[in-house]
C-alpha cells in the first residue's frame, strides 16, 4: 500500500522568505568579515590591482579611508599587508619602525578606539628580494630557526605599532612558540595571535602575489605550504600552534578546503577563521564580468558556506560590501 500523502513535507518551511529567515541555521554578520587591505610605501595614488577589479595597493591616506569605510560598513576587522620601496635578503623593511606596516598601524591605531580590530599579516614574503617566506641558505633553501628570529622581530615592531593581532603566515615550525615569546618579554602580553595555521600551497594565491609583488623569484612555496592532498597534517598543524600560545587559528584558503574549515572547527575550543583568498576573489570577478554569474548571490552564497563549514571569522575582499548587503 502506498502513502496519500508524503509522511514528511520540509517544503512547508521554505514556502516564504518570513519562513526560510525564520529557520535559517546560518547568518552572516558584517562582525564576522575581516577585510584585507595592502599599503605601498612610495606612491602617491592608489594603484589599481589588475588582476583583483576593485582592488587596490593603498597610499597611507587612502588606506585612512578605507580603514573609515570598513568600519562604517560594520566590517569586524581589517588585516593589513605592506609592500615596501625597496626588498633585500633578509626582509629589513618588515621589522623598521619606520617600514610602511609600522607607519599604517600608528595611523590607524589612534583612530579608530574600539571600532574596529586591527590585524597585520605577519610574514617576509612581501619584503624579500627573493619572494620567499624566510632567510635563505647559502643553497637557497628556507632557513626554518633563523626565519623565527626575524617572525619574532616583526612580531614586536608590529606590537609596538599599535597592532592588536598579529596573524603569522610563514608556516615556519616554531613561529607562533618564538612570536608569543617575543612579545611576552617585550611587554605586549595583550597582543593576540591568529596563526595561519592550516596554510596550504595553493595555486589560488595567483593574484595576491600581483597585489603584494610578492612571487618566489625561484622555486615556490611547497617546502614549507601544506600539500593539499593532506587533511590529517592540518590538525596537527593546529594542534601545535594551539599549544605554541595561538588565540585562533586560520585555514586558508577556503572555498576548496572547507573541509578543513569543518574539521578544525570541530575540533578545537578556539574561533577558527577561514581565508577567502585572491584566487577566489579573482574568478568570480571575471565570471561576473564575462555576464556568467549573479556576482552578490555568489558572494553570499559563498561566505554562508564558510560559516556553515565553522568558520566564526571570514578574510575577504568582498568584506565592505558584503558587510552592506548584509545590514
Ligand atoms: C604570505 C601570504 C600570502 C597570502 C596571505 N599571506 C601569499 C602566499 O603565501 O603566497 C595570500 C592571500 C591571498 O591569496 O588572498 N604573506
Amino acid at each position: 500500500m502506498t502513502a496519500r500523502f508524503p509522511a514528511a513535507r520540509p517544503r512547508r518551511l521554505r514556502g516564504t522568505a518570513a519562513m526560510r529567515r525564520l529557520v535559517a541555521e546560518t547568518r552572516v554578520r558584517p562582525a564576522d568579515l575581516v577585510l584585507p587591505l595592502f599599503v605601498k610605501e612610495g606612491i602617491d595614488a592608489p594603484v589599481p590591482v589588475a588582476s583583483m577589479p576593485g582592488v587596490f595597493q593603498h597610499t597611507r591616506e587612502s588606506l585612512r579611508k578605507a580603514a573609515h569605510e570598513a568600519v562604517e560598513a560594520g566590517v569586524g576587522g581589517l588585516i593589513l599587508f605592506g609592500i615596501p620601496e625597496t626588498k633585500d635578503a633578509a626582509g629589513s623593511a618588515a621589522d623598521d619602525p619606520a617600514g610602511i606596516v609600522q607607519k599604517a598601524l600608528r595611523d590607524l591605531s589612534g583612530e579608530f578606539g574600539d571600532d574596529i580590530v586591527i590585524m597585520a599579516d605577519l610574514c617576509l614574503d612581501e619584503y624579500t628580494s627573493h619572494g620567499h617566506c624566510g632567510l635563505l641558505t647559502p643553497t637557497g633553501a628556507v632557513d626554518n630557526d633563523a626565519t623565527l628570529a626575524r617572525y619574532a622581530s616583526i612580531a614586536v615592531a608590529q606590537a609596538a605599532a599599535g597592532v592588536q593581532v598579529v596573524a603569522p603566515s610563514g608556516m615556519m615550525d616554531g613561529q607562533v612558540g618564538a612570536i608569543r615569546t617575543a612579545l611576552d618579554e617585550a611587554g605586549y602580553t595583550d597582543v593576540a595571535i591568529l596563526a595561519y595555521a592550516a596554510k596550504y600551497s595553493s595555486a589560488f594565491y595567483g593574484p595576491f602575489r600581483d597585489a603584494a609583488e610578492c612571487a618566489p623569484q625561484f622555486g615556490d612555496r611547497s617546502s614549507y605550504q601544506q600539500d593539499p592532498a593532506n587533511a590529517m597534517e592540518a590538525l596537527r598543524e593546529v594542534e601545535l600552534d594551539l599549544a605554541e600560545g595561538a588565540d585562533m587559528v586560520m585555514v586558508k584558503p577556503g572555498l576548496a578546503y572547507l573541509d578543513i574549515v569543518a574539521k578544525v572547527a570541530d575540533s578545537v575550543r578556539v574561533p577558527v577563521s577561514a581565508y577567502q583568498v585572491s584566487g577566489e576573489y579573482a574568478m568570480v570577478e571575471a565570471a561576473a564580468q564575462n555576464g556568467w554569474l549573479d556576482r552578490e548571490r555568489v558572494i553570499i552564497e559563498t561566505l554562508t558556506s564558510y560559516r556553515r563549514a565553522g568558520a566564526r571569522q571570514i578574510l575577504t575582499y568582498w568584506a565592505c560590501e558584503a558587510a552592506r548587503m548584509l545590514r
